[in-house]
């Protein structure tokens, strides 16, 4: 029955669309490092991959009289186009002063300025790499709240390559098992983001306050898509 079930349905899409991003401008970055490596899991998940770096989305700090007199820049532009034509999204992110670095907040920052809300129903997986022992998790748990603030579906578990200055062997991660909890993390990922896409979640409307009642802030409501 579930077989003639199956055999009756038309093929679902094999290929996700996953926007790789390394946010960080330096050459010989660590995380862009990781970033190559996601690309590179996702990619042998069977995933169509787009690797981006923050230099593909350059954008003037955020102010509002600028954003009346010119508009949204075209680096936002960029990032919206690119985020809306993926199923999902990974971020490799370096850690500054215990927190996310600054360039990839205003970035967040101008982007959320589109309506309907670029990042809101995408699926996202945060990564670091930094020399330090927590491999800059901390920065992770920052870059989380707004994302999820703007409605990304932001995947619990994080990886923080620690010691990352000596964890690479040319583009490998050199350990074994934490190659292999890498790639299990990034394929764990890719199937829930698969999952939702052929089984969309009840969530229907972007709502910054969930709690608030109905009305009072129309503005920060997108309707359904
Ligand atoms: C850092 N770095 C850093 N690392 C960390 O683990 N925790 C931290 O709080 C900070 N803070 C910090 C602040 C600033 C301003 C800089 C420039 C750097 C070190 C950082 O992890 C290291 O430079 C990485 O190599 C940066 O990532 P990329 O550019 O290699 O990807």
């Amino acid at each position: 029955m579930l077989n003639a079930l199956r055999m009756s349905q038309p093929p679902v899409n094999p290929t996700l669309n996953v926007l790789v991003v390394a946010a960080s401008f330096r050459q010989g970055s660590l995380n862009h490092r990781l970033a190559n490596r996601a690309a590179r899991a996702c990619r042998d998940y069977g995933a169509n991959v787009d690797l981006a770096t923050l230099g593909d989305f350059a954008v003037p700090l955020y102010n509002g009289d600028l954003e009346t007199a010119e508009g949204i820049p075209a680096g936002a532009e960029e990032l919206k186009r690119r985020l809306i034509t993926s199923d999902a999204f990974v971020i490799a992110s370096p850690e500054y002063n215990g927190s996310m670095p600054g360039a990839i907040k205003n970035l967040i920052d101008w982007v959320s300025r589109f309506r309907p809300q670029p990042f809101d129903g995408h699926h996202a997986l945060l990564v670091s790499a930094s020399p330090a022992l927590a491999g800059g998790n901390r920065g992770l748990w920052a870059l989380r709240v707004p994302l999820e603030h703007l409605g990304a579906r932001v995947y619990p578990d994080m990886f923080s390559l620690s010691m990352a200055h000596k964890a690479f062997d040319g583009e490998e991660i050199a350990d074994a098992g934490l190659r292999s909890r890498f790639e299990n993390t990034v394929q764990s990922f890719l199937s829930l983001a698969e999952a939702a896409r052929h089984y969309p979640c009840i969530k229907r409307a972007w709502v910054e306050f969930l709690g608030e009642p109905p009305g009072v802030g129309e503005d920060r409501v997108d309707p359904p898509s």
